[in-house]
């Protein structure tokens, strides 16, 4: 079963196509982060007009890519919640009617659980080399979701049966690299350069704080943000008064580099603290990270060193943004569910994991 995958939540507009849910077949991703660069962050209008743009090149490319021919497509899965309205609608609206002229099936995909799928994919197509996993991950599988809108512990029973053990109470923790970034002089977006900047820097230089929470699952990101706010003001000698987009100036490229490795110790550290607690709690079969931040290579060290377990994590390229993972549930969901009309799939642009299990066994 071959499905085509369309994505366009945020700032990528994306189309994939995947077979059987774990063979990639194209994987095409036009990403906006150049044109978002400049404001220093995603500009809801500017994302949905430029998803518009694109789109059907995007999914024009995935076709060709793939050398297959409409008639060749089983299904279209399509993110439809949650992400900014404008964007997702764009993607929906394509995918509606796709699905209309072609006469497919059409799958809603939420984006958030769909990032987990991106781990079920262990082979390609020979014009794709990525450095998949050699096996899918098993149940019950619990999964680290970690991206620029998303910082959530969900235990996997199976497909589509799950449930979410603790989410952040306020930032994600991408959101707090970014935010982090823009603070200290970095550009946008902020994961990739704290990352690269850190390689540099001391982790232990600035002692910043974790936040202790009433659930043994949850997490909270904003206090970690204000403490690096407060510490950068207090190294530079100015008061809480001083216009914080002039700080950046005053630091020089040491301290950066320190504040970018003691940050990202602190919400590598929280995030990995409640895995390995859920760990213990679960026994889980395997561990799985998705979203923006699974791409955070010491994210991926300190996992591995802290769990009893081998953990295979997917290619960076298919931890941000894609529609190969969407694709790839977009399958496991045909089998159990109907598809929706093409003529009433609506957008859910603030849709939790909380409720979405789909599972009917
Ligand atoms: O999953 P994603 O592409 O989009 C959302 O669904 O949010 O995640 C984007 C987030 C951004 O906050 C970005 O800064 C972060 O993922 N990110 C990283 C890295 N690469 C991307 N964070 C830490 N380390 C990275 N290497
Ligand atoms: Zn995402």
């Amino acid at each position: 079963m071959k499905i085509l995958g369309i994505e366009s939540s945020c700032d990528e507009t994306a189309a994939a196509i995947v077979e059987n849910g774990s063979s990639l077949l194209s994987n095409v991703v036009r990403t906006q982060i150049d044109i978002h660069k400049v404001y220093g962050g995603v500009v809801p209008e500017i994302a949905a007009r430029s998803h518009i743009e694109v789109i059907n090149p995007v999914v024009e490319q995935a076709l060709t890519d793939a050398n297959l021919t409409w008639d060749e497509i089983d299904a279209i899965a399509v993110t439809y919640a949650p992400g900014l309205s404008g964007s997702l609608l764009v993607g929906t609206l394509a995918a509606r009617t796709l699905a209309l002229l072609k006469n497919k099936p059409l799958l809603p995909i939420h984006h958030v659980e769909a990032h987990v799928y991106a781990n079920f994919i262990t082979s390609q197509a020979d014009h794709i080399s990525l450095a998949l996993p050699s096996q899918q991950p098993k149940f019950p599988m619990l999964a680290l979701i970690v991206s620029g809108g998303h910082s959530q512990l969900v235990l996997f029973h199976n497909h589509g049966d799950y449930r979410l053990l603790g989410q952040t109470q306020d930032d994600a923790v991408g959101e707090a690299f970014d935010k982090v970034a823009k603070i200290i002089g970095l550009p946008y977006p902020g994961g990739p350069s704290i990352a690269e900047a850190a390689l540099s820097g001391d982790a232990h230089k600035y002692v910043l704080p974790k936040a202790k929470m009433q659930g043994a699952y949850d997490f909270s990101f904003s206090g970690l943000k204000t403490a690096v706010l407060r510490a950068v003001q207090r190294e530079t000698g100015v008061d809480t008064t001083y216009p914080s987009f002039k700080l950046p100036e005053l630091l020089s490229d040491a301290q950066r580099v320190d504040f970018a490795a003691s940050f990202q110790r602190i919400a590598i550290e929280t995030l990995v603290d409640k895995a390995e607690v859920a760990f213990k709690a679960y026994s889980p079969a395997s561990v799985v990270i998705a979203g923006g931040v699974a791409a955070n290579l010491e994210l991926r060290r300190v996992l591995q060193e802290r769990l009893p377990l081998a953990i295979e994590y997917a290619p960076m390229q298919l931890c941000t943004d894609n529609a190969a993972m969407i694709a790839t549930l977009g399958y496991y969901m045909a089998q159990e569910v109907e598809p929706t009309s093409p003529f009433s799939l609506d957008i859910q642009p603030s849709l939790s994991m909380t409720q979405t299990a789909w599972s009917k066994s």
